[in-house]
């Protein structure tokens, strides 16, 4: 078989750059390790900055996200003794929406249903790159009990951390950088109503919580945990029991509980691998970086991964290569702001097992200046809504 981009891991980076380079003309092959149900059924990112809803809607999925997805035009920030409101929309100019992961990756799914371009190719095993570092790279799988052979001018790894595109790369070429953080999310949906109409960023002398939401009648928390923690070591009754005790007074008081439809525990971490693109081979999302979760960064930096490689891929379709030599160094530069934001937030509204009374003093400081800074509240949300791509 031959195709033009073979692109690895069908979840919302992969099947984005593959609708993207459908429109452009450019055909594209999916492979993708797990069942479509599975894909569709892990709950993870929920806030999507502007210029992800824009990309979203130039790819022609924009139509549901724009009817159901919430926009919200500011956030709560709350610690020991002080809750606050900081407004994107004064302080940044630009709003976020909530809309869940599942419902993007949904959209595009039926987006390529839609199309006549190539379905994606589900339940491969085994998917070796070859030759990236030459000029006719293919890629090899198992389907079926079958191997299968695509020859192809470029391969993009979407495949996540744990995927095989990015340990194609020479450890030689390769850099990693990684910070692993000493605890984890504990995460629960729940079909009850939202505690309050924006998220909530709690900083709690317990720990950190997250009070965030799907729609009107499905709520999504998290608390800090060890990361040695397994969800069976939370039965609802704790959990919404730490919630409470975690969010500000108010929230807690009118805090609706009901059973949990999803309970999961993620560590937390930083990681970014440079270069991200070997040859014929690119990396996109979380395949190439990871960022811990607080201030919703990961999906929306594999977006604009996708925005600046699907402009290089369609220019050197078109016999351009500049775009594709400049790629790796325009989404890293990105990536970095990024990493250095999702990480001053965890460490501002975490508690880490070595807090000293001076760390705990610097973070109530920092909080008491961003409530009472225009300036300090300007740069929290600038990138909450996203810097430009
Ligand atoms: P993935 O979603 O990991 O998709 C990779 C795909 O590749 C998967 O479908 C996988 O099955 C497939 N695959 C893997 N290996 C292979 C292989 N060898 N062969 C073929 N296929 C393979 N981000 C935000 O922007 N906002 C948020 O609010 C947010 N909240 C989060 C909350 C939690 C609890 C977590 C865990 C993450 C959150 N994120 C958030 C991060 C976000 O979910 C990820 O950054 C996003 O899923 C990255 O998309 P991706 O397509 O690059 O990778
Ligand atoms: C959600 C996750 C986040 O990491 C975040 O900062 C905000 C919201 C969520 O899953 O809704």
């Amino acid at each position: 078989m031959r195709t033009q981009v073979c692109i690895v891991g069908g979840g919302p980076s992969g099947l984005l750059l593959g609708q993207i380079l459908h429109r452009a003309g450019i055909d594209t092959r999916i492979l993708e390790r797990r069942p479509r149900a599975h894909v569709l059924s892990r709950i993870r990112a929920g806030v999507l900055e502007g210029g992800t809803v824009d990309m979203l809607r130039r790819a022609g999925v924009g139509d549901r996200l724009a009817r159901e997805g919430f926009v919200h035009t500011g956030t709560r920030v709350a610690s020991r003794d002080r809750a606050f409101r900081i407004d994107f929309a004064e302080s940044a100019g630009k709003p976020v929406t909530v809309y869940g992961q599942t419902e993007v990756t949904q959209d595009l799914y039926d987006a390529r249903d839609a199309s006549d371009a190539a379905p994606v190719i589900h339940g491969v095993e085994g998917v070796t790159i070859h030759g990236a570092d030459t000029d006719v790279p293919h890629v090899t799988y198992d389907a079926g009990g079958t191997a299968h052979r695509i020859d192809c001018d470029w391969v993009v790894g979407c495949d996540g951390f744990h995927g095989v595109s990015r340990r194609t790369i020479p450890e030689a070429v390769r850099t990693e950088v990684e910070r692993v953080y000493p605890f984890g999310w504990l995460g629960v949906l729940s079909e009850t109503p939202p505690v309050d109409h924006e998220l909530i960023y709690a900083n709690s002398p317990r720990g950190f919580a997250l009070a965030s939401m799907r729609n009107e009648n499905l709520s999504r928390y998290y608390v800090q945990a060890p990361v040695t923690d397994r969800a069976e070591d939370w039965p609802d009754d704790r959990f919404w029991d730490e919630l409470r005790r975690r969010l500000p007074a108010d929230a807690a008081e009118t805090l609706v509980t009901g059973p949990s439809i999803e309970k999961s525990l993620a560590p937390l971490r930083s990681f970014i691998c440079e270069p991200m693109r070997w040859g014929r081979l690119c990396l996109v999302g979380d395949a190439a970086h990871i960022v811990p979760p607080t201030g919703a960064k990961g999906l929306n930096l594999a977006v604009s991964d996708v925005h600046y490689l699907s402009e290089g891929l369609i220019a050197a379709c078109g016999g351009e290569a500049e775009g594709m030599d400049r790629y790796s160094d325009r989404a890293l530069a990105r990536v970095w702001k990024a990493v250095r934001y999702s990480w001053w937030f965890t460490t501002l509204m975490h508690r880490y097992p070595d807090d000293t009374a001076f760390h705990q003093k610097m973070q109530e400081a920092e909080i008491a200046y961003l409530d009472g800074s225009p300036a300090a509240r300007t740069v929290f949300a600038e990138n909450y809504v996203g810097l430009p791509f």
